[in-house]
């Protein structure tokens, strides 16, 4: 008798605990919404399309789709405005959100969709207390941190556990006046990044890229950030890969960064991301320059040389050196004018992408992924 209401009390509490868990990620997830979108579990073909790549696939012979500055699909004029109770405290005029928005779609909406390569930039609120994702001064949400953000990929993981996943996180610079990348900013980092259910999710090994099955239902961090102010135990206690800022060329369309000095292994990436064209350049002008730099990367990627190495390729640009701006919308989508007749850089992507089926493209950080429609249902199918 006492046995049989032990074990009744016992179960109620495992049921009530694991609603009170259920309910605790619900409310992870409801703050992540501004950021990560509204969490919607999708089993599809783009949601997996992993699946039909063998475990022994190196992830350096992958294609991977990407976005560039994920977390600004939101930031409209609205939004702006929204917060601007919260920037001003950063003492920032914020410019107009045309020149901070990259994306239309969530970050749940792109892993459904078969994005698999995030880039988030990270800075301290104006209250230095929790770390949240901005675009230079384009705060992006006061609410959605770091660590609420993580949950959503790993709820998202454990709902696709053939999938793997690619993170980079970049200190952004020039967030604040007093934006600053000091010890208390690396160590929430940090903390952030060895949570129990970070070393769960985070493929642990360090320097190196191993297989996809090594790395499903997991997310490889790829590092733009340094921890100087903090003891070097905390550098050799992170796991991924690291692109130290010092050695990423700014603007570079070319740039050969060793991220494994022991084994010389080296990525190569084209981050162009502001043509140097004349002043008075015209969209189309930028759009070709852009295009030029984004496809000689990807030609390198393709070809015999440096075969098991990591190509990086970001499509993302703007131009704010020359008059009238060429807003990262434009660069990537043209206007829909005769101002831009071959359209933006995704479109004259797609016919160079149709070329390469059956080739290594590495991994390609997209603006508006979504546009024009056959864009990423043409990488998916390389
Ligand atoms: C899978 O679902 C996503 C999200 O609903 C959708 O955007 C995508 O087009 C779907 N893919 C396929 C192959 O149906
Ligand atoms: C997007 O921004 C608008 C305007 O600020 C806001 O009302 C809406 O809730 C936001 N969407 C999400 C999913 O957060
Ligand atoms: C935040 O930290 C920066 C740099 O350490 C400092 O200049 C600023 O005053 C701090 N802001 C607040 C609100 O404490
Ligand atoms: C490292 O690799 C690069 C590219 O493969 C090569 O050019 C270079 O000579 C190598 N350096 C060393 C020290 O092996
Ligand atoms: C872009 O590349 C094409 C083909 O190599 C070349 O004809 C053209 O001059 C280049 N344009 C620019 C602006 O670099
Ligand atoms: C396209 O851009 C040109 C140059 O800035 C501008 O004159 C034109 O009004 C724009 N058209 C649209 C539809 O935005």
């Amino acid at each position: 008798m006492w046995k049989q209401i032990l074990t009744i009390a016992a179960l109620t509490a495992s049921v009530q605990s694991s609603s009170l868990a259920k309910f605790a990620l619900e409310k992870v997830l409801n703050d992540a919404s501004p950021i990560f979108g509204d969490y919607a579990k999708v089993t599809n073909h783009t949601a997996e399309w992993m699946k039909s790549y063998a475990d022994d696939t190196l992830l350096v012979h992958m294609n991977i789709p990407g976005t560039h500055d994920s977390a600004t699909w939101n930031y409209t004029q609205a939004t702006q405005d929204s917060l601007l109770g919260i920037t001003d405290l950063n003492q920032v005029t914020v410019p107009t959100p045309l020149s901070f928005r990259c994306q239309e779609l969530s970050l749940v909406d792109m892993l459904n969709m078969g994005i698999r390569a995030f880039d988030l930039r990270y800075a301290f609120d104006p209250t230095n207390t929790t770390i949240i994702f901005y675009h230079s001064q384009a705060l992006l949400s006061e609410t959605a941190t770091l660590n609420d953000i993580l949950f959503g990929f790993y709820q998202w993981l454990d709902d696709h556990p053939s999938e793997t996943l690619f993170l980079s996180l970049q200190d952004e610079g020039s967030t604040a006046l007093y934006a600053s990348n000091d010890a208390a900013v690396q160590l929430a980092l940090y903390s952030a990044l060895t949570t129990p259910a970070a070393r769960a999710y985070f493929v642990q090994t360090k320097d190196e890229l191993g297989t996809l099955g090594q790395a499903r239902g997991k997310i490889t961090l790829l590092r733009r950030f340094d921890l100087d102010q903090l003891p070097a135990s905390y550098t050799d206690n992170l796991p991924g890969l690291h692109f130290s800022p010092s050695l990423w060329t700014d603007n570079s369309p070319d740039i050969a960064l060793v991220y494994n000095t022991a084994k010389n292994l080296t990525a190569y990436i084209e981050d162009y991301y502001e043509p140097l064209t004349p002043y008075g350049s015209t969209a189309a002008e930028n759009i070709q320059w852009k295009y030029n730099a984004t496809v000689a990367n990807i030609e390198r990627a393709v070809s015999a040389a440096h075969r098991d190495s990591l190509f990086w390729t970001w499509a993302s640009s703007e131009n704010t050196d020359t008059v009238p701006y060429v807003w990262p919308v434009t660069q990537a989508l043209g206007n829909g004018t005769n101002y831009t007749p071959k359209g933006g850089v995704n479109d004259l992507l797609v016919p160079f992408l149709e070329q390469q089926k059956g080739k290594r493209v590495g991994i390609v950080m997209f603006d508006f992924f979504d546009q024009p429609g056959n864009l990423i249902e043409t990488f998916l199918s390389l």
